[in-house]
């Protein structure tokens, strides 16, 4: 097929660096720069959340009127920027009553009540924006549950003006689906025809998410493993059967990563760069991070990183398990995260009494998070399941050997250490329990201690690894020449 320049609405409710709470922010930041060098037009969209500073925006003359159904017409502001070295224009839809909030999506755990409306408006608005700014897209892609109502308003509701444009939606995480009450089917104005368990419903709900499955022309998730495994009952979060149904238009694209923001060599947070040929200012790291969480200053002692959600998802069940265990050990451990409270208290509990080998940061803290990448000899993710999973990946480049359960992204990434064959890139386990996960990490510990000749040559050549966005823009042009091809037949 001759290489056609597409016109592409990206639409995400977090982009790195306007607001994130995780891995979605940072795919959102950089694959729309990707297919942007592919030599497509695209443009983002998100919400103008009330973090973000709307003095360093400029204000897009004209009011968005949002048609919401019962609600009514709500108009809405718009902004735009540049995404950072690019020539990618984001919008930011600004609505007080929807954004205007301290979080993204809930306060002290509560989700907000409105979720469903909040994020429908974003996707409708989104379609309103490229009226008003006379931008047809070929391609309209969707992410997660928050704009998986996408595909069927660009069927329906607007198909005036975007029947042609195919449809595509990226899972990041199946878990969380936009499961609300069925009112909202009002506000999409998609017609209750759609509401059956085939399309929308789940159990007399709405399901965002599964009917975002049931209409895109394709769908993707962020690695191949994971494809697999939501079609299963372990992984599918009662989805699984649906999943299945729609599998022939289903495809795993793994997430690249961002080698400007995640490098040793040029990241601006940390206390030395370093790179393969000189690992001196990894020690420097190891040092600084040691020396800011108040551990023992000791080069030769194991020092083990953890970033993420506290959420049952990233294994910090199994970390909790195993814990005690492991401060009878000669290792040090540091966390950083936030989230379910048990975690958090529970971990403060061990520092407080672990002062001299064990560290936790409850928050959230992007220097800190590369901080840590950089400082530490390995790196814990041993999660449940894990979609694509971006913090390994960081891990690797700083030589930071990953410690993973073999699931989802964790699995397609991390080759297990194979002393025999001097191969490898990390620790691999498989069953979700404490054993399992005790007996990598005093493996990895023991690698560390006694073999430091493998555990050097692992590490050089977990900084060879190279997980690059161009590879996966390319894969994502396929998905949409496939999209546009079913959808025009
Ligand atoms: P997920 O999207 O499931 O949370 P990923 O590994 O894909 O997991 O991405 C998580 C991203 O969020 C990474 O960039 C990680 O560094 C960042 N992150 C997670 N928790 C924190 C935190 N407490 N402070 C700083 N960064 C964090
Ligand atoms: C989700 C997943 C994570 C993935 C990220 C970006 O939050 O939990 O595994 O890396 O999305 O796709």
């Amino acid at each position: 097929m001759s290489k056609k320049k597409l016109n592409i609405l990206f639409v995400a409710s977090e982009v790195f660096p306007y607001a994130k709470t995780g891995g979605l922010a940072d795919v959102a930041g950089v694959l729309p720069k990707a297919l942007k060098e592919l030599g497509h037009n695209i443009i983002v969209v998100m919400p103008r959340y009330y973090q973000i500073d709307k003095s360093k925006l400029t204000h897009v003359d004209g009011a968005l009127g949002v048609p919401m159904g019962p609600m009514g017409e709500l108009w809405a502001g718009v902004f735009t920027t540049k995404l950072p070295q690019s020539e990618v224009s984001v919008y930011f839809i600004d609505y007080e009553h929807f954004y205007g909030r301290r979080s993204l999506y809930d306060e002290n755990g509560t989700p907000y009540e409105d979720n469903d409306n909040r994020f429908i408006f974003l996707s409708k608005a989104s379609l309103q924006l490229c009226k008003m700014l006379d931008f047809k897209p070929d391609i309209i892609h969707a992410n997660d549950w928050h704009t998986a109502s996408l595909p069927l308003l660009s069927k329906t509701r607007f198909a005036e003006d975007f029947s042609n444009a195919g449809t595509v939606l990226t899972i990041h995480n199946l878990e969380h689906q936009g499961n609300f009450y069925k009112g909202g089917m009002d506000v999409m104005e998609i017609g209750w025809h759609h509401f059956n368990p085939m399309e929308f419903e789940s159990h007399d709900r709405l399901n965002l998410l599964k009917g975002g499955i049931a209409h895109a022309d394709a769908v993707t998730t962020v690695s191949k493993r994971y494809a697999q495994e939501i079609q299963t009952s372990e992984f599918g979060f009662g989805m699984e059967h649906h999943i299945r149904a729609h599998a022939s238009k289903l495809f795993g694209i793994l997430n690249g990563v961002d080698y400007d923001e995640w490098s040793p060599a040029v990241d601006k947070h940390i206390a030395e760069h370093f790179d393969i040929g000189n690992m001196n200012g990894k020690l420097e790291c190891k040092r600084a991070l040691q020396k800011h969480f108040g551990l023992e200053l000791r080069d030769d002692v194991p020092l083990i990183g953890f970033v993420g959600r506290f959420a049952t998802q990233k294994g910090i069940g199994l970390i909790a398990g195993i814990i005690s265990g492991l401060m009878q050990q000669d290792l040090q451990i540091v966390m950083l995260g936030t989230g379910e409270k048990w975690a958090e208290h529970y971990f403060g509990e061990i520092s407080g009494r672990h002062s001299d080998k064990f560290a936790l940061h409850v928050g959230y803290s992007d220097a800190l998070a590369h901080q840590i990448e950089a400082g530490c000899d390995m790196f814990l993710m041993p999660s449940l399941f894990e979609p694509c999973g971006l913090n390994q990946i960081y891990s690797l480049r700083y030589g930071t050997l990953p410690i993973v359960r073999a699931t989802g992204g964790l699995d397609d990434t991390i080759e297990n250490f194979d002393e025999a064959h001097n191969s490898g890139n990390g620790f691999k386990f498989y069953a979700p329990t404490h054993d399992a996960l005790y007996h990598t990490v005093m493996w990895a510990v023991g690698v560390y201690k006694n073999n430091q000749k493998a555990f050097l040559s692992m590490q050089k050549r977990a900084m060879k690894n190279h997980f690059s966005w161009r590879d996966a823009a390319l894969a994502y042009e396929d998905v949409y020449k496939y999209a546009l091809a079913k959808h025009t037949k």
